[in-house]
């Protein structure tokens, strides 16, 4: 996150304004400096108070009929799928490639396939990006409506020139932090426009709309970016190409030196179609087995290092969500769901916090033994 000392030029300008939130002139700065990055018009995007609050107006934009079912990854953070529930729709939970770990589009037409679906929402798992092409061309055959969850891939997931929607978080823990924040892109046509009313409480405030400024144009939330919040992106994206390459090094450095010691056992999310990832913000491992990963935890937890099992359980083995989706066969998340691990990666890690992860990665795999 940026210092205090970084931030205070921002907040002396907001300050001098008198401008604190509802769409402010650091809000507008920042979208302007999103628009010019994703070669759009600032109308196509807005920002939200947060990625999850983003997914939800997303769906409600696209006026669906209420109950439609949409299809999400197995193997994702409970956002995506409690987005779907509360904007009124049921997720369909399907499976994700074993390599990328992502929901790919040949998973999807398998899916339309099998049941009617009324929209797909793939996620760029850990900030994996996805190929924008080959989504159109989904959107284009199917006439279904696509939404990325790209909450964790800003820097990574681009439009690649194609047609697309895409919701982005700008929470602490992603590659341009802003404590709490989101971005919606949409090259949909008045989508981003409805997102942002809708996040204005659904308050009107277009001049050249058909009712007047300030009545109520929808039934929407709060959800707008505070100008504090913006002051945050602001001063993040001055030190983001420097923080994606540092965070870029350690990635592949400790990918490097954990396939040393752990004698190849180890196996990584592999680049999809949609290039590689630019600002890693998790190193997730996957271990040969569960048992392996039972190991690798326990022996974490003995040397007080913490490890995290990112998007587990499976959504469908959540009570509160099991009721509400319908699940596909996914034994490739089931296969990640036992045997994914994350591991400590941050910004600014040294050489002494490495070497312990690596030593205990070594004591582990060298105690087991596995067939390859
Ligand atoms: C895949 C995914 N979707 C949605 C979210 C929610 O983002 P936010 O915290 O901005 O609401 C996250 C956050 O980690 C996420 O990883």
């Amino acid at each position: 996150m940026p210092s205090p000392q970084e931030l205070l030029p921002w907040l002396e300008h907001m300050h001098a304004v008198r401008h604190y939130s509802n769409f402010g002139p650091l809000v507008k700065e920042l979208e302007m400096v999103f628009a010019q990055q994703f070669a759009l018009d600032p109308e196509q995007l807005t920002t939200v108070a947060n990625a999850t609050l983003g997914l939800e107006l997303v769906l409600q934009a696209l006026d669906l009929p209420a109950g439609s079912r949409i299809l999400l990854p197995a193997l994702t953070f409970v956002a995506t799928a409690t987005a779907v529930v509360r904007a009124g729709h049921q997720p369909v939970l399907a499976d994700v490639n074993e390599r990328t770990w992502l929901l790919t589009p040949e998973i999807a037409y398998a899916a339309c396939e099998r049941m009617r679906l009324d929209a797909v929402l793939p996620v760029a798992t850990f900030g994996m990006p996805h190929d924008m092409r080959d989504w159109q061309r989904f959107e284009q055959q199917t006439g279904i409506p696509v939404v990325i969850d790209a909450a964790a891939a800003y820097g990574s997931q681009w439009l690649q020139g194609a047609e697309g929607t895409l919701v982005f978080s700008m929470h602490t823990t992603k590659s341009l932090p802003a404590g709490e924040g989101g971005l919606v892109i949409s090259t949909r046509p008045d989508l981003a426009a409805k997102v942002r009313q809708l996040s204005n409480f659904g308050i009107n405030l277009d001049p050249a709309a058909s009712m007047p400024v300030g009545a109520l144009g929808s039934l929407g939330s709060n959800a707008k970016m505070s100008e504090y919040h913006a002051a945050i992106a602001l001063a993040s994206l001055q030190k983001w190409e420097s923080h994606a390459q540092e965070r870029r090094t350690l990635y592949a450095n400790l990918m490097h030196e954990m396939d040393q010691v752990g004698w190849h056992k180890l196996t990584w999310q592999a680049q999809g179609p949609g290039g590689p990832l630019i600002a890693p913000t998790v190193l997730c491992v996957q271990l040969p087995d569960a048992a392996g990963r039972a190991a690798l935890e326990q022996a974490c937890q003995q040397a007080r290092i913490m490890t995290r099992r990112w998007y587990q359980p499976l959504l469908q083995h959540m009570e509160v969500l099991q009721q509400r989706c319908l699940s596909l066969d996914t034994p490739n998340s089931q296969t990640l769901a036992q045997t994914l691990l994350g591991l400590p990666f941050f910004w600014g890690m040294q050489a002494a916090p490495r070497q312990r992860v690596l030593d205990v990665l070594k004591q582990v795999l060298s105690k087991h033994t596995y067939e390859l």
